[in-house]
């Protein structure tokens, strides 16, 4: 594990997963067409908008009450500025959420493609009366600044303290304070969540930094 700490650690591990990456394309069904402005449109229904919102990476979240350790998956993220803070949507029909309450600090662990299928049964059963990390052979590692686990499985951890909760919305605001990466994975691939059971897995990387240099900070 390599540490990258620093000010925008979180946007330097946002970039690795994602910067210019050309999903693959895919035909999604919808149903009425409409001819408008020339061309085909077709009509999305309502409640599959957000599908094509959603691709960033999925997540799993580790949190630790007592000596109590789960891990649940997260693909309701997203990134605030150029700074250390995310923010992620869950709730109390969670087990995990109890402890992200109580305990205000969770670790993000981003897992490459080789777990995706893990990612998803553990995202679909609940820590409430089994160890996740047992039943699904993750290793649980010591974090620095936060008593939740890193997972050494998977190819970045980022510990977090909760400074915000939006209850209105379900909405956890986190800052990061340590981040760490396996850099013996040269080519991750992660993978993001359309919505509904089906997922897009990192294709080609595409770089335009050159064009995009006086937004990125110094240092990503
Ligand atoms: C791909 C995937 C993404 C998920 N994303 C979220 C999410 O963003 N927020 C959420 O509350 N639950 C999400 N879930 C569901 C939780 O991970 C699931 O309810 C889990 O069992 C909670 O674990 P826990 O009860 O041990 O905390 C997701 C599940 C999957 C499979």
């Amino acid at each position: 594990m390599v540490k990258f700490g620093g000010k925008f650690a979180a946007l330097t591990l946002s970039m690795n997963g994602s910067e210019g990456v050309l999903y693959t394309t895919e035909i999604r069904k919808m149903t009425t067409v409409y001819k408008k402005w020339g061309y085909r449109m077709k009509k999305l229904p309502l409640q599959k908008a957000f599908t094509f919102l959603e691709p960033g990476p999925v997540v799993l979240v580790t949190t630790a009450d007592k000596d109590k350790l789960n891990v649940m998956t997260i693909s309701w993220t997203m990134v605030l500025d150029f700074t250390p803070r995310f923010a992620f949507m869950t709730g109390s029909w969670n087990f995990s959420y109890k402890s992200l309450i109580k305990n205000r600090e969770c670790v993000i662990a981003i897992p490459t493609v080789e777990y995706l299928k893990k990612t998803v049964q553990i995202g679909s059963i609940s820590g409430a009366k089994i160890d996740k990390f047992k039943k699904f052979k993750l290793s649980p590692l010591e974090a620095a600044s936060v008593k939740s686990p890193l997972i050494k499985e998977c190819y970045a951890n980022i510990e977090c303290k909760i400074i915000d909760y939006i209850q209105k919305h379900n909405i956890f605001i986190l800052e990061a304070i340590e981040a760490w990466v396996d850099d013996s994975n040269k080519a991750p691939r992660f993978f993001h969540a359309v919505g509904d059971g089906r997922f897009i897995v990192d294709g080609e990387k595409v770089n335009h930094r050159r064009i995009m240099m006086d937004k990125i900070p110094s240092g990503v």
